[in-house]
């Protein structure tokens, strides 16, 4: 099947859909992003996803493309061009096309808008049963890794690190020891009190919508959730250990660095709340079906 994509206004075949070479994002990094995960046409938390990308635009001082009722429709629209059940769709924004220098370009540059959507394959049992293994790196990113921008040159040389040595993910710590979120899904520890500890919403993680519905729904069964950093030393003598984001939802952490967590099979506090998502996945896409 093939696949479509919708470029500044257009849906066209994928590999004829291109962008222009004076684009800032290609240029500058000039742009954010979103991913949202689609299932049965509906997009996961959709609002807030819309919601987040909004601040990244207006942190970054672009404009939104289009209304957000209207680029709902094109995300939906992409999607179903896609035909698939499970799937997820990506839309960037850039600050538009213009000759090449760093200022912003005039503000009547229209900003530019893709969004691309593709199948993806379930998260294999056998990873899921038996857990990933994650490895340190130190933190180079930027202060504001609060915005979803898509200039990922040090989460994509974290995650590269961590395929190298055979591992899922990286948990980037920073200066002072502490863990601040993977290349590209938060992290979360579980103590011996069974409490579900993940670093707080500032400047130095992505507001992960997961993490946020993971909060609410641990909240919601009565689960104590402390927002709080925790160091490196402290995830490795945690009792279980996960990480979170739109296309792992919640996937069991069994190894940091060479240190294996617990017995090195997947805790039942985790797998208890990858249930818990998955029944939200589940009554999400049934309620509007
Ligand atoms: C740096 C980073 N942290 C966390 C996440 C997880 O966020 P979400 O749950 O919204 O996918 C992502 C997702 O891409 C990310 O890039």
């Amino acid at each position: 099947m093939s696949r479509i994509a919708y470029v500044n206004g257009r849906y066209l075949p994928h590999g004829a859909a291109t962008v222009h070479i004076e684009d800032r994002g290609y240029q500058f990094s000039d742009g954010v992003y979103e991913v949202i995960a689609v299932r049965n046409g509906v997009l996961i938390d959709g609002e807030w996803h819309m919601e987040r990308l909004q601040r990244s635009l207006s942190e970054l001082q672009i404009r939104m493309p289009m209304a957000a009722a209207a680029l709902n429709v094109v995300l939906r629209e992409t999607a179903r061009r896609n035909r698939f059940r499970e799937g997820i769709v990506y839309l960037q924004i850039s600050r538009g096309v213009a000759r090449r220098d760093h200022p912003f370009p005039s503000p009547d540059t229209p900003p530019a808008l893709v969004v691309t959507a593709r199948r993806t394959p379930p998260m294999s049992a056998r990873v899921i049963a038996e857990g990933v293994g994650v490895i340190s790196q130190p933190d180079i990113r930027w202060d504001r890794c609060d915005i979803k921008s898509i200039s990922l040159l040090p989460n994509v040389l974290v995650k590269q690190a961590a395929r190298v040595q055979g591992a899922f993910e990286a948990w980037q710590v920073d200066q002072d020891g502490f863990v601040t979120e993977g290349a590209s899904t938060n992290a979360w520890i579980i103590n011996s009190e069974g409490h579900l500890i993940t670093r707080p919403v500032e400047n130095a993680i992505l507001n992960g919508i997961t993490r946020r519905r993971l909060i609410a729904l641990a909240r919601a069964q009565d689960m104590t959730v402390e927002e709080r950093p925790f160091t490196l030393a402290e995830a490795k003598s945690a009792r279980e250990a996960f990480l979170t984001s739109t296309t792992a939802f919640v996937l069991p952490v069994v190894r940091i660095d060479e240190t294996v967590l617990g017995n090195g099979r997947p805790g039942s506090h985790t797998m208890g709340l990858r249930q818990l998502y998955m029944n939200f996945l589940a009554e999400k896409t049934l309620e509007t079906d």
